[in-house]
């Protein structure tokens, strides 16, 4: 079968007997078409790369070189499960490039939301290349392209996001074993061939990370004070039983202080937004209603637990007129 397109017919991939056949077929496809070559991935953690990964790893296990970049965007947690799972379980080769330093220090002072995500996507693709550059004898780049992407792209809505954006010295033959899959599909694929369920079940997460959700000029300890309350929002949101159940949800730390009291003593702090939306499309969405006991326990617990945070806000406001991101 052409495994460029998606068949007209080709029957959604619901079960792990319908997933299996499918990575059978591609793992042959991927030996045919690599056979003794080197490959390359930027592997985010989210789930089309992290699926892509694992699909290379078993057909062509240490061809593949996996470049995980470290934004330092990243949720709390992320960029060590990627090394667990990918380095130490699946005995990828792995190089993982802890940038921090160099984004943050390009982003330092920045408060507009559309040069803060440029700057991220530029020096991504900087850091990516110098990479790439390092393993000249690659012969293919390998990308979470999925069948939306295609479609999306082809309707002029919005520009295929994998293709593209590498400097003109860096030239790959492109390998792309999910896109024919729909996203569930993608995330059936990807249990079937053994990711854990947080990696396989992620809720979607914009490129530019948490650098959106920080919003205004970044700082160290707003960033982390983000980080940490997104974290706690998370784990609760998982004893609660809601984290399959809204699309999205997370914290926002606005650039603004107020007066709290912490142990009898005057602070000044950021207050910590709690956002929970459910949606279709992400053209328009809804907003969880949220038991008032898990509110009071998640206020509870990040003014309690984290650094420079002293009130806890609710953004109830829907899609339109709010867009999910802050930024
Ligand atoms: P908005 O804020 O536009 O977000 O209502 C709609 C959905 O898109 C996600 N989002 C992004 N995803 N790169 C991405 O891959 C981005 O730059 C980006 N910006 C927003 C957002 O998290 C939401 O799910």
């Amino acid at each position: 079968m052409d495994l460029n397109r998606r068949p007209d017919n080709m029957e959604r991939i619901t079960t792990p007997e319908l997933a299996q056949a499918f990575i059978d077929e591609q793992i042959a496809a991927l030996k045919a078409q690599i056979g003794d070559q080197k490959v390359l991935l930027a592997l985010s953690g989210g789930v089309d790369s992290s699926v892509v990964a694992a699909l290379l790893i078993r057909a062509v296990g240490k061809q593949l070189t996996c470049v995980h970049v470290n934004h330092g965007l990243l949720r709390k947690g992320e960029p060590e499960q990627v090394i667990r799972v990918f380095r130490d379980e699946m005995d990828a080769n792995l190089i993982y490039i802890d940038a921090t330093d160099r984004f943050l220090d390009k982003l330092a002072g920045v408060s507009d939301p559309e040069t803060k995500r440029k700057i991220i996507g530029s020096e991504f693709i900087d850091v990516f290349a110098e990479e790439a550059r390092k393993l000249d004898d690659t012969r293919f780049l390998a990308q979470g392209t999925i069948w939306p992407d295609i479609l999306e792209s082809e309707g002029g809505i919005k520009a295929h996001h994998n293709a593209g954006g590498l400097p003109d010295d860096l030239k790959f033959e492109l390998v792309e074993p999910v896109k024919i899959l729909f996203k569930d599909e993608v995330r059936m694929v990807g249990k079937t061939l053994g990711l854990p369920d947080n990696m396989v079940f992620r809720q979607p997460f914009p490129g530019p990370g948490l650098g959106v959700r920080c919003v205004g000029a970044i700082t160290r300890d707003r960033l982390n004070a983000l980080r940490e309350s997104d974290a706690i929002l998370r784990e609760e949101f998982d004893n609660a039983g809601l984290a399959g159940k809204v699309w999205q949800y997370f914290t926002i730390v606005p650039d603004f202080r107020t007066v709290g009291v912490k142990d009898g003593k005057r602070v000044d702090e950021w207050p910590a937004v709690i956002r929970a939306v459910n949606t279709r499309d992400a053209m328009t969405a809804t907003v969880e209603e949220l038991p008032w006991d898990l509110m009071k326990k998640i206020t509870a617990r990040i003014t309690a637990e984290v650094p420079g945070i002293n009130r806890v806000l609710v953004d109830i406001t829907p899609k339109p007129t709010g867009t999910i991101e802050w930024e």
